[in-house]
């Protein structure tokens, strides 16, 4: 156009220069020149006018909005159809150690073990990854300015290749930390916090974005595959410690993933099973932990889980992931798939199931022609991309954060060592045999020379190293008999070297060695040269599977009679046996623990494990870890255990059983709310260490349980002083459970609604703790009337030691029932449930 107006203005100037010319030609010549002198103008018009419009059309483009520099929704506005329906599904999938698929193989799908992936999208193996070992990435658009983010597993540790490339002299080991069943033991949300910020930290400096963790499933039953990653059999506990942890994380400026999001509590037949269960249990159970942790902490992104609930995929399901997470409690993040989770993409855009993992391009596609097909809608897809693109600027790779890959490790297993004394419970210490009194010690168990840091599966960490309980205890200043400990070691060794290395062994882990046979002599020797007995008994389990009732909850009969031969050895010498539990979640102990002077709980409590459990034997650290979950009397009181993994459905015509995927099934959780101490309490059902329970070595008194008032006036605080009146220094925990009027709804026999845990107290010390209850912490949730109700009647506050341990009550009035919310009529069951009722 400038050109235009300068010619226009210049048009005499060539005109004259035209005449100028005309003079000295010859006559074709100036016929010629006298008909450019008509065209030239015309031509010049014409141009300027093509020019014109032309220009006119190709305005300097407006500058494309750009993530960050442009509101969210410009940018939205700006993506084509295309880039939305990449953005909300991952890059795919790379098998750890498995090669580059085919083409072939990349369109149709890859079969490992008889589980057919999904085809994956070039991109996951064309661009190289940020975080070698992450579980997966999204999608940058870079003509947006939209990075692509990192998610990595797990709960406990973040969990990468610990060597890129085969080089081995640069390392990217990470510190695993305790499992969740241990750092919910500590009952204490200012520990689990300090975890988080050095967690947070470790995710951060190896680039991450987002770790796949806290999981906040509840301990429905005890042989649950992956309850070592979970915290609690009760929801406030579970909610708390959750909480706790994920403030933790993302204060350090990356986001976590709150899973798995809901009621996914077995492994077995796990993406298929369908979980048939009351709007009661679901709400008062099954998602409470999740409703306190979103509340409290606001999570970057929740995990939807891999089973259907009442007949629905949790991926799947709108009043799940929108009416409940969204409407009901405010969650403002996103929503991403477990890996392969769910079925129907289509269906899941409309849940609010916002991403799908770890994604493959007939996702996109799908997702492309419903918006085409009017199956998903433009304003819910845009929904989708929005809830993403405000997590994404929130994000390190948003920020071009310039992370270190040299995380300070040796501080975070401090912490890790640190945590995982506080978190270790003692269940058992007659006559003091614990704190340990003298430093010569035998030490038995496989375990104890290959202690168990964490659990498998996604929830494992590539650590550098995990301290042994023998490394742990001569570190301590104590000495072990090399005898004792060469035949362990070399045992061991030996069976780890014939252990197959298969491409499943991420699912599948190697049976555990038996117990070395320890032979009548070398226990005689034992007795007599060693002061006392250690005897470590280990477990591990993990994604894929659950756990099994026979030599594995229970102890097998090689294990009975170790543990009694020992126990029988050095009573006769009168010296003790301590027994060590390093595991990840409940097993039988009534059998056995008489041939124990004292029981240790260590969970599987990180790298640092040895260490940790070394502090506690000593007394260096004195525990003050309690029960976040009960350990039954036997398998069989469990009140899920008839209900637990379900029944298979018969499989349809022509599909064979896949042994990763499972098989169609249903569980019903006829248990209803009655799970863990509210069955055990309203039952009267002995069991063999109650919800709550742990053991100090020192004592503490109850005194002084004040109520602020004799009537509850919307809020009422509870006064306990806990005065610490044993010889050395210990924290303890206060409880604070609330047995509620039966006049309206069943109700437990008590329910958890506080608690606190103490400074440390020196002897004699003591601490006054206000425990404070709302109208909601008293309501209980009423189905026919789709509202959660505070009972009117005489309430009872029961302060305690456990939950059957109860110092102190108090009582007050609630004069008038309250509804403290009205909520939408939402996941209901399909079929009657005939649920248990006391
Ligand atoms: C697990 C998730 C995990 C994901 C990514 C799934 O198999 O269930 O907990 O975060 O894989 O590794």
């Amino acid at each position: 156009m400038t050109l235009c107006i300068l010619l226009g203005s210049n048009k005499s100037i060539i005109i004259n220069h035209f005449r100028l010319s005309f003079a000295g030609q010859t006559n074709q010549n100036k016929l010629k020149m006298k008909k450019n002198l008509l065209i030239y103008p015309i031509a010049l018009t014409l141009v300027c006018l093509i020019g014109f419009n032309a220009s006119a059309q190709q305005k300097p483009a407006a500058a494309v909005p750009q993530l960050g520099k442009s509101p969210v929704k410009d940018v939205v506005k700006a993506m084509t159809l295309e880039e939305k329906a990449k953005l909300v599904v991952g890059m795919g999938f790379k098998m750890p150690g498995m090669p580059k698929p085919t083409e072939k193989q990349m369109k149709e799908g890859v079969d490992i073990g008889g589980f057919k992936l999904p085809p994956s999208d070039e991109d996951a193996y064309n661009i190289p990854e940020k975080v070698p070992g992450a579980a997966g990435r999204t999608h940058s658009i870079t003509r947006l300015g939209i990075p692509s983010i990192t998610v990595s597993d797990g709960p406990a540790g973040i969990r990468i290749d610990p060597i890129r490339n085969n080089d081995s002299s640069k390392t990217y080991y990470a510190t695993a930390f305790p499992v969740g069943t241990l750092l919910a033991s500590s009952w204490d949300p200012a520990l689990v916090h300090r975890v988080g910020e050095a967690f947070g930290n470790e995710i951060r400096e190896y680039g991450a974005d987002v770790i796949l963790g806290p999981g906040a499933n509840i301990h429905r039953n005890p042989l649950g595959g992956r309850n070592f990653e979970y915290y609690s059999e009760d929801p406030l506990i579970t909610g708390d410690i959750a909480a706790a942890i994920i403030n933790g994380i993302q204060s350090q400026g990356v986001g976590t993933s709150i899973k798995h999001f809901a009621a996914n509590n077995q492994e077995t037949n796990r993406n298929s099973v369908n979980t048939i269960v009351s709007e009661r249990a679901l709400r008062e159970i099954y998602l409470k932990g999740f409703e306190i942790a979103v509340k409290k902490s606001q999570p970057w992104t929740v995990m939807s889980s891999y089973n259907l609930i009442n007949g629905t995929y949790t991926s799947q399901r709108h009043d799940l992931l929108t009416t409940v997470l969204r409407d009901e409690w405010g969650f403002k993040g996103f929503v991403m798939t477990d890996w392969f989770g769910g079925r129907d993409a289509v269906a899941q855009m409309n849940a609010g199931n916002d991403l799908l993992m770890p994604g493959g391009p007939q996702q996109s596609q799908a997702i492309v022609d419903a918006v085409k097909s009017g199956k998903i809608s433009q304003k819910q897809l845009d929904a989708n991309v929005t809830r993403m693109l405000n997590i994404i600027l929130k994000t390190p790779e948003f920020k071009k954060y310039k992370y270190s890959t040299k995380p300070d490790l040796k501080k975070n297993a401090e912490v890790s060592r640190m945590a995982a004394a506080q978190g270790m419970v003692l269940l058992k210490d007659e006559d003091k045999a614990l704190p340990l009194k003298s430093k010569k010690v035998a030490l038995f168990g496989n375990t104890s020379y290959d202690l168990i840091a964490g659990g498998s599966g996604s929830g494992n960490v590539n650590k550098a190293y995990t301290v042994s309980l023998i490394q742990g205890l001569t570190k301590g200043g104590y000495t072990v008999d090399d005898n004792l400990k060469n035949a362990y070691e070399t045992y061991l060794n030996d069976i780890k070297a014939k252990q197959p290395k298969s491409a499943m062994s991420f699912f599948m882990l190697p049976p555990p060695p038996p117990q070395l046979a320890i032979t009548p002599d070398m226990l005689a020797k034992e007795a007599n040269d060693a002061d006392v007995a250690i005897f470590t008994l280990g477990r591990n389990a993990g994604e894929g599977a659950d756990r099994k009732v026979d030599n594995d909850f229970n102890l097998s009969t090689d294990e009975k009679a170790l543990i009694k031969n020992i126990s029988d050895a050095f009573h006769a010498k009168g010296k003790k046996l301590v027994v060590v539990l390093n595991i990840g979640g409940v097993i039988e102990t009534a059998s056995w623990r008489n041939e124990a002077d004292a029981i240790l709980l260590a969970w599987q409590p990180g790298l640092e494990a040895g260490n940790a459990i070394t502090d506690v034997l000593s007394g260096k650290v004195n525990p003050s870890g309690k029960l976040a979950t009960t350990f039954p009397m036997e398998y069989q009181d469990v009140p899920s255990a008839k209900n637990f993994p379900g029944k298979n459905l018969p499989l349809p015509e022509g599909q064979k059983p896949n042994p990763m995927m499972g098989r169609p099934a249903e569980v019903t959780y006829e248990e209803g709310i009655y799970i863990g101490y509210r069955y055990y309490n309203t039952f009267d059902v002995k069991t063999a260490y109650p919800f709550g329970y742990g053991l100090s070595y020192t004592n503490f008194k109850y005194s002084d349980l004040k109520l602020s008032s004799k009537t509850f006036n919307g809020l009422i605080t509870a006064t306990i002083t806990i005065t610490n009146t044993g010889d050395v220094a210990g924290r303890e925990v206060a409880e604070l459970y609330v047995s509620a009027p039966q006049s309206g709804l069943p109700k437990p026999a008590e329910e958890l609604k506080a608690f606190a845990k103490t400074k440390l107290l020196q002897p004699k010390e003591s601490e006054t703790i206000n425990l404070t209850l709302t109208a909601k912490d008293l309501a209980s949730f009423d189905t026919a009337k789709q509202s959660w109700i505070a009972q009117y009647g005489t309430y009872e506050v029961k302060a305690g030691a456990s939950a059957t341990d109860i110092k102190k009550t108090k009582k007050f009035d609630l004069a008038k029932s309250i509804v403290t919310e009205k909520v939408h009529n939402v996941l209901q069951p399909q079929v009657a449930i005939s649920e248990l009722k006391k």
